[in-house]
């Protein structure tokens, strides 16, 4: 049935004419953007891909046809070039609703060269806007980060919690982003956006055709986790166990790839049938639960029967120490929740790093 969709687009259903509505992925290619386009494709969706392949591989493409049979279009192009974006929308004029996860994420290297990151995160988001504006495409999710709260004072984080001054750049980028499409909707009644403030997403597809592909030495615990029970890294080091916490190491919420992904579709699903609230939305999306980094570990060997290396250093600069997230808000209002277990997920993020040492 999926492959007929895309040859044809539109097919007769009961003489109906059924057409797949198309949506944009930018940064498609990339983790979190990649688990999500199988998400869309899943619910019926034509999504059409936009990345630069600055942080991610084409071979994805592949890993996102083996799951849903489908090869989704894709375009190589950097969202900051303006009259490359206006190209694109003039070649494809059916796209109903935008997915914006394109984007720098290296928190560290943020902090090294800010201007790269402002350069690349908002003014690829600009771009977009600019088009939406031209082209009258009316929906948008936008990818942020539960950074944006810094340490909050109340935990879990709800969306009500102030926005505190970004630690990092990276950070930066991602409240900037959210005011400049606030000020974009307050000019422009037909734009509506919902941002997804994502805890930390970890994991892989269920299938290992898809997951995270770190290039070089991982930033983030869990392919470092990865990385180290399999061998290509030496060490873990974790990062500080004198925090206020039971036993002293970081807390965060990390919230499986593949529920993030669906929350995506939900709030696809909300902008085209109307149904948000104000044109202006934002969820914490997270478990509600809070790990710390021994728990982790212990999980993972745990679950995989692998012991790990590891050795505590100091802390991290940068590091907040504890944040989950209230995901009541979400819950109620989108009708979602994650449903993988920690174990689960970590489990899957083992399969993938086994599947790649395959290759
Ligand atoms: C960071 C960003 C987040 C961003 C995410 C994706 C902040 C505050 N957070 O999340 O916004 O979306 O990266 O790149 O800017 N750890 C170790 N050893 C390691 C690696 C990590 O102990 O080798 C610890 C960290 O100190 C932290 C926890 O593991 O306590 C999670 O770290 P990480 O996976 O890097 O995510 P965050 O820093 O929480």
């Amino acid at each position: 049935m999926n492959i007929v969709f895309t040859i044809f687009d539109k097919i007769l259903f009961k003489n109906k004419t059924i057409v797949k509505k198309r949506i944009l992925v930018t940064g498609g290619t990339g983790y979190i953007g990649s688990h999500t386009v199988v998400e869309l494709q899943n619910s019926g969706f034509d999504v059409i891909i936009i990345d630069d392949l600055s942080n991610s591989k084409i071979e994805v493409l592949n890993g996102i046809e083996k799951i849903t049979g489908i090869k989704p279009v894709f375009e190589q192009f950097d969202l900051t070039d303006i009259d490359k974006c206006k190209r694109f929308f003039n070649k494809y004029t059916d796209i109903e609703a935008i997915i914006h996860f394109a984007a720098y994420k290296a928190v560290g290297e943020s902090v090294e060269k800010p201007l790269k990151y402002y350069r690349n995160n908002l003014l690829s988001l600009m771009s977009l806007l600019e088009s939406m504006q031209t082209f009258s495409i009316r929906n948008l999710v936008f990818s942020s980060s539960c950074t944006i709260y810094g340490q909050p004072e109340k935990l879990p984080v709800t969306e009500d919690a102030p926005v505190q001054e970004a630690i990092s750049p990276y950070g930066n980028t991602k409240q900037i982003a959210e005011e400049i499409i606030r000020d974009t909707i307050k000019t422009d009644k037909n734009l509506k956006t919902i941002a997804l403030r994502y805890f930390n997403p970890i994991g892989a597809h269920p299938s290992a055709h898809i997951g995270e592909l770190p290039i070089g030495i991982p930033n983030n615990l869990i392919p470092f986790v990865t990385q180290t029970a399999i061998g290509i890294r030496e060490q873990l080091r974790v990062f500080g166990n004198d925090y206020n916490t039971p036993d002293g190491t970081a807390i965060r919420d990390y919230i499986n790839v593949v529920d993030l992904a669906k929350a995506h579709v939900i709030a696809i699903e909300r902008l085209l049938n109307n149904n948000n609230k104000k044109a202006f939305e934002y969820f914490n999306l997270g478990t509600g639960q809070g790990v710390s980094v021994l728990e982790i570990i212990n999980s993972f060997e745990k679950v995989t029967g692998i012991k790990l290396n590891y050795k505590i250093v100091d802390r991290r600069a940068g590091d907040i120490e504890k944040v989950w997230a209230d995901t009541s808000f979400a819950n109620k209002e989108l009708g979602w929740q994650a449903e993988k277990s920690l174990d689960e997920t970590l489990l899957s993020a083992w399969k993938w790093e086994k599947r790649l040492s395959e290759e």
